[in-house]
């Protein structure tokens, strides 16, 4: 915790141990601070690796943080579903003992060439005859097309494993489970045949949230110090709504009301519609928890306009929501007091 208090800029010293969003908030930084859960991301591990009814890759797209990459392959994640050869070499690094799929239906040859030749990878999905072309091209060796590429029936299911956010809560996971066992138990296909999945939002989701805070007001318009250039992309560009709770040392027993918020740049598109709910009396100088923001929201952050992406901090209460069932009860309102 002293290395992020120093990061933090900030004068006096959380004490040693307790970290939570309120803990941070207490320390009034001037940047949005990304509150990390790494227990929330192996809690979403363990339970695809014990629950799905086959083989669960991680879709780096959805957060590729190498911290992130680290534990899931801990939690016994070994297979990882990469886009790019920039998630290839990013992997490659990260975890030299990984598996990396190559699963976008669309590669540049030359991308295919070097994950296999450079990488080792051996896996490579395809929807057309013309990409198998392209593969058995650009893994060909003398004119010899490649013989250790695997070429074993795999049912794979995809990601798009959904997570909770207001007004999407889902079923339970192990309906979705369920279901994908069946279907795929009925199949005509090979006994040999392997079932896989790769999510990326419900291994990453839940990692994550940003603390930010609230610069003005005016009227139902919060305007913070965050937005569609950092980390609340999905809530700007497809009108996301992420759970958020106001972290202030007085309690507030306001009823909440609907806002909106700006971001941070001068950008007309840096407007999130919400509706978020937080106490009507919110005032510039609060802090606020944005949630469920570690799955296509961190990863989406840019610079634009001179703003930087900001620290992150290590914290161990409980994500704001979950699907796994481990939501703190102190944590279900949208006031968090300090
Ligand atoms: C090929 C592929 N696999 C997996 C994923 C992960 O999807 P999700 O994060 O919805 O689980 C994506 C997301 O775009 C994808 O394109």
């Amino acid at each position: 915790m002293h290395k992020h208090h120093r990061a933090l800029g900030l004068a006096t010293a959380p004490p040693v141990g307790v970290s939570s969003a309120a803990e941070i908030a207490k320390l009034r930084p001037v940047q949005p601070v990304t509150l990390l859960r790494p227990h929330a991301a192996r809690r979403a591990a363990r339970f695809f690796i014990e629950k799905f009814p086959g083989r669960s890759l991680y879709a780096v797209k959805a957060n590729p943080s190498p911290e992130l990459l680290e534990l899931l392959w801990a939690e016994g994640v070994t297979h990882y579903d990469v886009a790019s050869l920039g998630e290839v070499k990013l992997v490659a690094e990260t975890l030299p003992g990984a598996t990396m799929c190559f699963m976008h239906p669309v590669k540049a040859e030359e991308a295919i060439g070097e994950a296999y030749f450079t990488h080792g990878v051996r896996t490579f999905s395809l929807d057309t005859l013309d990409e198998l072309d392209k593969i058995l091209r650009a893994t060909a060796t003398g004119g010899e097309p490649a013989t250790d590429l695997n070429l074993v029936d795999i049912v794979d299911v995809g990601g798009g494993f959904p997570s909770t956010y207001p007004g999407m809560e889902p079923p339970p996971l192990e309906t979705y489970f369920d279901v994908i066992h069946r279907t795929f138990e009925a199949l005509p296909i090979s006994y040999s045949a392997e079932l896989w999945c790769e999510p990326g939002r419900a291994l990453c989701a839940e990692y994550a949230s940003v603390l930010v805070r609230v610069e003005k007001r005016r009227g139902a318009e919060l305007y913070i110090n965050d937005g569609a250039y950092g980390a609340l992309f999905d809530a700007a560009h497809i009108g996301w709504r992420y759970p958020v709770a106001l972290v202030r040392e007085e309690d507030s027993s306001v009823r909440p009301m609907a806002y909106s918020f700006y971001g941070p740049t001068c950008d007309d598109l840096d407007h999130m519609a919400g509706p978020f709910e937080l106490p009507a009396d919110v005032q510039p100088g609060d802090y606020i928890e944005v949630g469920m923001l570690g799955a296509y929201g961190c990863a989406m952050r840019t610079v634009f306009n001179g703003f930087t992406v900001g620290e992150r901090v290590i914290v161990e209460d409980e994500p704001m929501a979950s699907l796994y069932g481990a939501v703190a009860a102190t944590r279900r309102s949208n006031v968090v007091k300090l």
